[in-house]
C-alpha cells in the first residue's frame, strides 16, 4: 500500500485508513484483532476511531491490539459527542476537550494522539477557546496534528485564519462523508480544503455498505447489514451510480466496493476510511489500494454521480481567462 502526505504536513500516513467505528460493538476483540492485523499485513498503518465509538471500547480496543506495534502506526482519534449526561461532557469546550482528551490517551494506552480531530463543529463555544485548548494540547506533545471532522467550508475558512493570526499549528485534516452517493462536500467544503492543503479523510466511502452491490433495487434488505434501514430512501440517483460502478468494477475484473474506493482514491488528498464489520470484508476493500481506475471510467463515475449545482455555484466562470490552480499557480492551459 502507498504511503502518502497527510495534506501539508509532513505526516505520512497510509492511503487507506482503517474505521474501527465497529470495534467493540459488532465487531468483538478477535475480529477486531483479525482487522488490524490483515489492515497492517496490506502495508496500512493509518487508523480512526473515535471517543464515543461504543462508549470508549473501540479506542480501548484498538490501543491494545496496538500494542508495541504502537509507533509503527498513525492513531486518530475525535472529541466532542457526548461522553456523560452533564453539559460539560460534550461539546468543543476547553472543559470538555481536557478531560476528553486525558481520557483518550488512558483508554489508546499512548502518550500522544498523531491527529486528534474535532468530530463536530461546536456553536456553543467560541471557536478560540476551542483553537486554543487544541494548541496547548500540540505543545504539551500530547497531540501531534489537529484536524476537523463535519466542518463546512467558512468554518474551516474561520478556524485556520484564526490559527494563522495566533501563531498556532493549522488543521491538516477535514474527516468528512464523502463517496460516490455523497459528493455535496465537493460544492464548497472541498474547495476550502484545497485553499489550505488540507487532507480530506472520506468516512463512509462505501456508504455504509451501499456500494458494495449486496443491495439491490426492490430486493429484501433484511439481514444484509446496517445499510438496510436506509434502501428505501436512496433516490432513482443512487441507484444509477449503482448500476454504472457495477459496470466498471466488471470491466476492470473487480468488486464494486473496490472500485468505489478507488474513485475516491483517483481524487487528490482523498484518502477513504474504511469500515468492516467482518475481517473478510477488508480482502474486497483492500484490493482499492492496487487499483488504479481507467480516466475514461472515473469521468463515467464522476458523471453519472454529479452532485446538482443550485445557485451560486452553477452561476458560471469568467469567459476567456485561463484556468488557475488554487493554489495561484496558473495551470499552463490555455
Ligand atoms: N466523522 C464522522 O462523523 C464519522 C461517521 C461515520 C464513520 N466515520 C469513520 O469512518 C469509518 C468508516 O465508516 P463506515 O463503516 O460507514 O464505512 P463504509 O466503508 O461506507 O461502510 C462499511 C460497512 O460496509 C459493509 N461492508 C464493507 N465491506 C464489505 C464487503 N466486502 N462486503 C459486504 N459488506 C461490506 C459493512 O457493514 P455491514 O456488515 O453492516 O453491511 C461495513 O461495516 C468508521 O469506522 C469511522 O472511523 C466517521
Amino acid at each position: 500500500m502507498r504511503q502518502v502526505y497527510l495534506g501539508r504536513s509532513g505526516l505520512v500516513v497510509s492511503e487507506l485508513c482503517l474505521g474501527t467505528m465497529s470495534f467493540g460493538g459488532r465487531a468483538d476483540r478477535d475480529a477486531a484483532r483479525a482487522m488490524v492485523d490483515r489492515f497492517m499485513a496490506a502495508g496500512g498503518t493509518f487508523f480512526d476511531t473515535a471517543d464515543v465509538y461504543n462508549h470508549g471500547a473501540s479506542e480501548e480496543l484498538l490501543g491494545t491490539i496496538l500494542g508495541k506495534d504502537r509507533d509503527a502506526a498513525v492513531v486518530a482519534t475525535k472529541a466532542t459527542m457526548p461522553m456523560g449526561d452533564g453539559p460539560n461532557d460534550r461539546s468543543s469546550s476547553r472543559r470538555h476537550l481536557v478531560r476528553a482528551l486525558h481520557d483518550s490517551l488512558d483508554r489508546l494506552g499512548t502518550d500522544r494522539v498523531d491527529l486528534y480531530q474535532l468530530h463536530t463543529w461546536d456553536a456553543t463555544t467560541p471557536l478560540d477557546e476551542t483553537l486554543s485548548t487544541l494548541e496547548d494540547f500540540v505543545r504539551a506533545g500530547k497531540v501531534l496534528h489537529v484536524g476537523v471532522s463535519n466542518f463546512v467550508g467558512w468554518q474551516l475558512e474561520r478556524a485556520v485564519r484564526l490559527q494563522e493570526a495566533a501563531g498556532y499549528d493549522r488543521l491538516v485534516s477535514l474527516q468528512p462523508q464523502y463517496s460516490l452517493v455523497e459528493r455535496n462536500i465537493e460544492l464548497e467544503t472541498l474547495p476550502a480544503t484545497r485553499e489550505n492543503g488540507m487532507g480530506v479523510l472520506a468516512w463512509s466511502p462505501l456508504a455504509a455498505g451501499f456500494l458494495t452491490g449486496k443491495y439491490t433495487r426492490g430486493g429484501d434488505p433484511s439481514g444484509k447489514g446496517r445499510f438496510a434501514r436506509f434502501v428505501d430512501d436512496m433516490p432513482d440517483a443512487g441507484w444509477a451510480t449503482l448500476d454504472e460502478l457495477r459496470a466498471v468494477a466488471d470491466e476492470h475484473g473487480t468488486r464494486p466496493a473496490t472500485a468505489a474506493l478507488a474513485w475516491l482514491r483517483s481524487k487528490p488528498g482523498v484518502v477513504p476510511i474504511v469500515g468492516a464489520t467482518r475481517p473478510d470484508h477488508l480482502d474486497v476493500t483492500l484490493a482499492a489500494a492496487d487499483l488504479d481506475l481507467s480516466t475514461e471510467a472515473v469521468d463515467r463515475l464522476d458523471e453519472v454521480s454529479e452532485p446538482r449545482l443550485g445557485y451560486p455555484w452553477d452561476f458560471g466562470s469568467i469567459p476567456g481567462r485561463p484556468p488557475r490552480h488554487p493554489a495561484g499557480v496558473s495551470t499552463g492551459a490555455r
